[in-house]
Order: C-alpha cells, then structure tokens, then sequence
C-alpha cells in the first residue's frame, strides 16, 4: 500500500513539473506570437498617431477637428490633447462628445466644444459664427467628419447627403473662418485612397454639373457619392494651395488607412461585417490617426502645400484629383451650390468674391504647374 501512494505522488510530481514545462513554453510561445503580431503589425501598418506626436509641444496652438468625437477624430483629439493643444471639438452632439472627451482625454479643460452638424448649411454657419466670436486663432484644421453606406438620403439644403457632410458643408465651414486661421495654418483634408474610384464623363469633367456631386437618387449607390465626395476633398486641397500661394497657410489631405474598425460602417450591417472580418489586416484606430496627425503637426512638412499623403508619405492621388482645371470648375460649381442656398449675409467673403474667379481664370494656363509648390 505505501509502495502505490509513494509510487502515484512521484507520477503526480513528474505531472506537475511536466505541466509547469508545458505551460512555460505555451507562454513564451504566445508571448512571442503576440510580439511577432504587433512588430509585423507595426511594419506593415506604421506607428500610432501617439507615436508621430510624441514629445511635441504644441502648448500656444489650437485645433479644429470635425467629427472630433468618434474613431480616427476622437483619437486625434487624444493625442493632440497630450501635447497640451487646445482642441476646439466641432461634433454633432456636443453633450455626448463632452462625455467622450472626459472619458478619454488627459487633459479635458483644454477642450472646447462647438455643436455643428454637417447636414444643414444653417448649423454650419452657426457653428462659423460661434468660432468667429469666441476665437482668436486657428492654427490647425483637421476636416475630418465623414459618413459612408447610407442610402440615397436628400438634406434640408436639398443635397445628398453624402456629398453635403464629408464635402461641401466642410468646405463652406473653412472658408466661413478663413479671417481666425493662423497666418501660418495648416489644414489638412481627410481624404480616402477610394478617391481613386471616381470615373466621369468627359463631358462631366469638361463641364460638371450639381448632379456630378451631389448624385440624384437613379444614379446614386453609396460608394460611388462616398468616393466623388472625397475625390472633391483632394481637388479642394489644390484650389486653396493655389489660392494660398503667395501666404504662409498650407493644406494638405491625408489617407487614414483602409477598412479601419470604426463606426463609418455602422449604416449597413453587411459594411459592419466587412470591416469586422477586415479588423485583424487593417490599421487600427490609433495607427490610423497617425498620418492625417503627422500631416498636422510635423514640421518635415513646413512650407509644403497641395500634397496628398498616406501612411506617413507622399503619395500620388488619381489623375483626376490632380487635375488643376477640374479643381477650378468644381470650386466654381461648390461656389454656386451654396449661393443658392444660403443668404447674401450667410455668405463668407471669399464666396462672395467674384474677382477671384477672374483672376483664376487668367492666370490658370500659365502659371499653374510652375509656381505650384513641389
Ligand atoms: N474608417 C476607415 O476605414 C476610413 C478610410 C478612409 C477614410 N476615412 C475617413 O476618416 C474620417 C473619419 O472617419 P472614421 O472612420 O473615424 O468614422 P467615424 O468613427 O464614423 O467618425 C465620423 C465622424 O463624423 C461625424 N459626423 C457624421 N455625420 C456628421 C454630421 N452630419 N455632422 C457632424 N458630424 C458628423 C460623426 O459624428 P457622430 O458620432 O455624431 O455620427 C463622427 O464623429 C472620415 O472622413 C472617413 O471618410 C475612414
């Protein structure tokens, strides 16, 4: 009898060291399956936008951000809140954002909140004039509110939406506080590498129409008014840096990443599916607030103007966003789009500026691809 409980307690020691083998090396190994994962995950994806901003001081410097409270917006107004920027929140619930910011951000009182909500022209010019008033200066504007997979849905301003909120309303907004940017800002666009996707008629692309953009419901599908509206970003991106040529402001546009998991795809369930299957190959959040962040705040681009860039590079957009007199015939055209709809008075300066349509029209041919800056 002593024999058998002297013979199972030397078994059970020899499992139990065996286990402690086993365990030991099922750690190390996951450990290192982890580490490979998120090196790997580092190379092909890039650094977080935490990463981009570490170590910069931007204390003296404000930022405006669309769509600051979710995803990619969110993110960026963390990592620029961590750098002692204030950040001015232009979001559609500003009660909600203001829970959120609390919630995620070191350093909540240098946060301002703006109520702005991109599918009415009037709350955009409301949220312009609550910036005129109660700011001094902007130095950084990061367009960055955007949707995507709604069905065709007409706005209050009798535009669809898609077109309205991730193109025209934003645009209107910038050119509304055109007067409180910093002579020195920067601001960057947050386009898509779907921009690439857009293919018009040539007679669409010598003469654009309303219904180009802002697609009518018999020829709307929800990537196709999501890819034009961000092809609009990046021609708008070269209107203002030949329009800024001769000042210090810069613009530039940026690619966050592809199928990041985010709530953009939360109006289809099949988009949801996609970008959830997509989550463990594509750029997580924090890595896709590092290029538009880098784009913002790194001095590598000082002085650089009418670049588009994605994972932290250069990158060269389609053809048709680099086409400069197709960026001049759909200024033209936004121009027109929001003079029918808002009220001389709702009208910036720079919208109701006729001379500037001349000038651009003269000079176009010849000084263009010369002067341009890179
Ligand atoms: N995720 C991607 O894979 C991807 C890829 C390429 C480009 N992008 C671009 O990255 C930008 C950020 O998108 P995200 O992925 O971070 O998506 P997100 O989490 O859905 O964020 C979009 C933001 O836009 C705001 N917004 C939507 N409609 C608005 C309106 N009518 N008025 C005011 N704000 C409105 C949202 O506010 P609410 O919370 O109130 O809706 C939200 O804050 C977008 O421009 C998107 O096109 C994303």
């Amino acid at each position: 009898m002593l024999r058998f409980v002297d013979r199972m307690a030397t078994v059970t020691t020899r499992n139990l060291i065996l286990n402690d083998k086993v365990r030991a090396f099922s750690s190390s190994k996951v450990k290192s399956l982890v580490e490979n994962y998120f090196d790997l995950n580092f190379r092909i994806h890039g650094p977080t936008g935490e990463e981009v901003t570490k170590g910069l001081d931007l204390k003296d410097k404000t930022c405006l951000i669309t769509g600051a409270n979710s995803g990619v917006g969110l993110e960026m107004t963390k990592c620029l809140n961590l750098c002692g920027c204030t950040v001015l929140m232009a979001c559609r619930n500003t009660y909600a954002a203001s829970v959120v910011a609390k919630n995620t951000c070191l350093k909540p009182d240098s946060l301002r909140l703006y109520e702005l909500n991109l599918a009415s022209l009037r709350s955009v010019r409301k949220c312009s004039d609550d910036l005129l008033n109660k700011e001094k200066k902007i130095d950084i504007v990061i367009l960055n509110a955007g949707i995507f997979g709604l069905p065709w849905t007409e706005t209050v301003d009798k535009l669809e939406i898609t077109f309205q909120v991730n193109y025209l309303s934003q645009y209107y907004l910038l050119m509304n506080i055109e007067d409180i940017l910093a002579d020195n800002a920067r601001v960057v666009i947050i386009s898509s590498e779907s921009h690439r996707y857009v293919t018009l008629p040539f007679n669409e692309i010598l003469t654009p129409t309303e219904e180009t953009l802002s697609l009518p419901k018999n020829k709307y599908s929800s990537i196709k008014a999501y890819n034009i509206s961000k092809l609009c970003g990046i021609l708008a991106m070269h209107n203002l840096g030949y329009r800024w040529l001769n000042t210090k402001k810069t613009v530039i546009s940026a690619h966050p990443g592809s199928f990041v998991k985010t709530r953009l795809c939360r109006n289809w369930w099949l988009y949801e599916a996609i970008y959830t299957g997509m989550k463990p190959f594509t750029k997580t959040i924090a890595q896709a607030a590092s290029t538009p962040l880098y784009c913002a705040t790194s001095s590598d681009l000082n002085g650089l103007s009418a670049i588009y860039y994605k994972n932290c590079e250069r990158c060269q957009e389609s053809d048709l966003a680099s086409n400069l007199q197709l960026s001049f015939r759909i200024n033209d055209l936004t121009k027109d789009i929001i003079r029918d709809r808002v009220t001389m008075s709702e009208l910036p300066v720079s919208l109701s500026d006729t001379r500037q349509k001349h000038d651009v029209e003269h000079n176009i041919e010849d000084s263009l691809l010369t002067n341009y800056s890179n």
